[in-house]
Order: structure tokens, then C-alpha cells, then sequence
């Protein structure tokens, strides 16, 4: 059990939550994410569900690693190349190297990012992401991608960034935890809605058509441990992107993505999707 009064003197949460229970009896996404990334934060679970994954995927773990690289480029990106200073990370993930506002502020000092994940782990750890810069501004707000209106509408959101003016929302591997029948497409429309022209989204999604028997047996596995996977094509990923302009490349395979060195000798190496588009 975890301690929220803790988390409330510490700023995270406005009031002391339900005692929570971190299930560390069972296969989490963030977890998982994490025993991949090669963090402390994961349980027997999660690494017996991950290993699993990572015998139907060898590459696994550079294929998670990649992705992870995809949000550092791509946040650089819209803040050197769009200009953007204010950044909704939903999804945030255990906190680790090249945090969302790291890469961010690296780039410009003050800008400021909402952070947003429904994993009790991740709020327990979000005092990582709260060391800005002085410049800037972080906040965490622990709330579901299924409640999107929820979160536009968080005092901690509404305190840290101008919905008037441009916001870089990042969705980076989480869309492919949320079934078709909770449509995912809706939720994510809400958030654009919410956004001034000028705003971007970045998103990730592991594809499923890169390798569709390994796909498979992945989501089986999963589905064994009362996980939520779901790979999708690259047309249904190009959909979250709705009526924003696709920035070039369009949507790629996430080695193929603006790559910093020499393009990837093969970009459908790591089986994730991923773009960035602008509001017009
Ligand atoms: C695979 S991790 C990705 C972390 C990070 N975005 C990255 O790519 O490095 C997915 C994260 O999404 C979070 N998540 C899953 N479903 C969510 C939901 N419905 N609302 C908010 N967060 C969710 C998980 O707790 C996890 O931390």
C-alpha cells in the first residue's frame, strides 16, 4: 500500500487518494516498460510477462529503447523547430533518462510540461519529474486517458499551461493499452479539440503489421495476464492524428522518424509507428 498524505505534502495530488494498491502481483505497462529500459522499477510480474514478450521479440528491448529515443527527438523537435514551450505528456511512464521537461528545457529554459499517467507506481516516482528549471514549470496529474476532459479541466493543468496558445501533447506508447471498444480515437480527439492552432501532437503505436504472427503471440500472452494490447496498422494509427497536418516524414516506422545520425539501414527493424502533426 502506498501513502498519499506523502504525495500531498509533496505537491502531487490536491487530496489524499484511496489508499492504492500497486498490484505487484500482476504484469504492468509501465513496469514492463521499464524492466526493457533496463530501470529498478519493476516486479517479479513484470519481468516474467516481459521475458515472454522478448522471446516472441528478440529485439524487444531496443525496439522499447527506440521509442524512448523517438520522444527525445521528437520534443527537441517542437521546441527548436515549432517553437513550442508548453508540452502535455500523457503516458509519462516511469521516470527515467530524458525526461519530457529535460529534453524540453534543455532546449528552451522555460518551458513547461504537464505530466499525466493513471499508475500509482509512476505518481509515486513523479518527484523526479518535478525538479524544473527555474525558468519553467512542471506538474504531475494523476488521471486516465479515458477521462480526457478530466484532465484538460485539472487545476494542475489549467495553473501550468495557456490552452490558448500552442501545445506540444505527446501520446507515446500508450494508445495500443486502450481497446478498440473504449475508442481511443474519440479520447485523443477531445485533447485536440482542447488545443490552439499551431499545437502538435507525437504519438507512438507498435504496428501490426511489421510482423503480424509475432504480433499475435504477443497480445495472447498479454491477454493471459489481464493486459489490454492491442497493435494496430498504420492507417488506424494515421486516424489519432484526425484532420492535423501530417509533418514530414508522415507516419513512419519510429527508426525512419528524423533519425539524428545516418538514416537506419532497416527503419522497420523496431515494430512501432510514429508521426507528428500541427494544428493548422
Ligand atoms: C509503455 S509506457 C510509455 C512511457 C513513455 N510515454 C515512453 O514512451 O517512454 C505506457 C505508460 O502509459 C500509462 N498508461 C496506460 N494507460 C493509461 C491511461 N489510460 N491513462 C493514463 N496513463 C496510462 C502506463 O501507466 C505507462 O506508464
Amino acid at each position: 500500500m502506498s501513502d498519499s498524505t506523502d504525495w500531498m505534502k509533496r505537491g502531487l495530488v490536491e487530496q489524499p487518494l484511496e489508499p492504492v494498491d500497486l498490484r505487484t502481483d500482476i504484469p504492468h505497462s509501465a513496469r514492463m516498460y521499464d524492466y526493457w529500459l533496463g530501470g529498478k522499477t519493476n516486479f517479479p510480474p513484470d519481468r516474467a510477462m516481459g521475458e515472454l514478450f522478448e522471446q516472441v521479440i528478440p529485439g524487444i528491448k531496443v525496439m522499447a529503447r527506440e521509442n524512448r529515443r523517438f520522444l527525445g527527438r521528437a520534443v527537441r523537435y517542437l521546441a527548436q523547430e515549432e517553437g513550442i514551450r508548453q508540452f502535455l505528456d500523457i503516458g509519462t511512464g516511469i521516470p527515467t533518462e530524458g525526461n519530457t521537461h529535460e529534453v524540453a528545457q534543455a532546449a528552451a529554459e522555460e518551458s513547461r510540461v504537464v505530466y499525466v499517467d493513471n499508475d500509482p507506481i509512476v505518481l509515486a516516482h513523479a518527484r523526479a519529474l518535478m525538479d524544473s528549471s527555474s525558468a519553467g514549470r512542471t506538474a504531475y496529474i494523476h488521471a486516465d486517458l479515458m477521462e480526457p476532459e478530466k484532465i484538460l479541466a485539472d487545476p494542475a493543468l489549467t495553473r501550468t499551461l495557456d490552452l490558448d496558445r500552442p501545445v506540444g501533447l505527446t501520446l507515446v506508447a500508450i494508445l495500443m493499452l486502450i481497446a478498440d471498444q473504449d475508442d481511443p480515437w474519440g479520447r485523443v480527439q477531445v485533447l485536440l479539440d482542447a488545443l490552439a492552432p499551431g499545437s502538435c501532437v507525437a504519438i507512438t503505436h507498435p504496428g501490426s503489421d511489421f510482423d503480424p504472427v509475432a504480433m499475435d503471440a504477443v497480445v495472447a500472452a498479454a491477454a493471459k495476464g489481464e493486459m489490454v494490447l492491442v497493435p494496430r496498422t498504420r492507417a488506424e494509427v494515421e486516424r489519432f492524428f484526425g484532420d492535423w497536418e501530417l509533418l514530414e516524414p508522415g507516419v513512419v516506422p519510429v527508426l525512419g522518424w528524423r533519425p539524428d545520425g545516418e538514416a537506419p539501414a532497416d527503419p522497420a527493424a523496431a515494430f512501432y509507428w510514429s508521426g507528428v502533426a500541427r494544428k493548422r
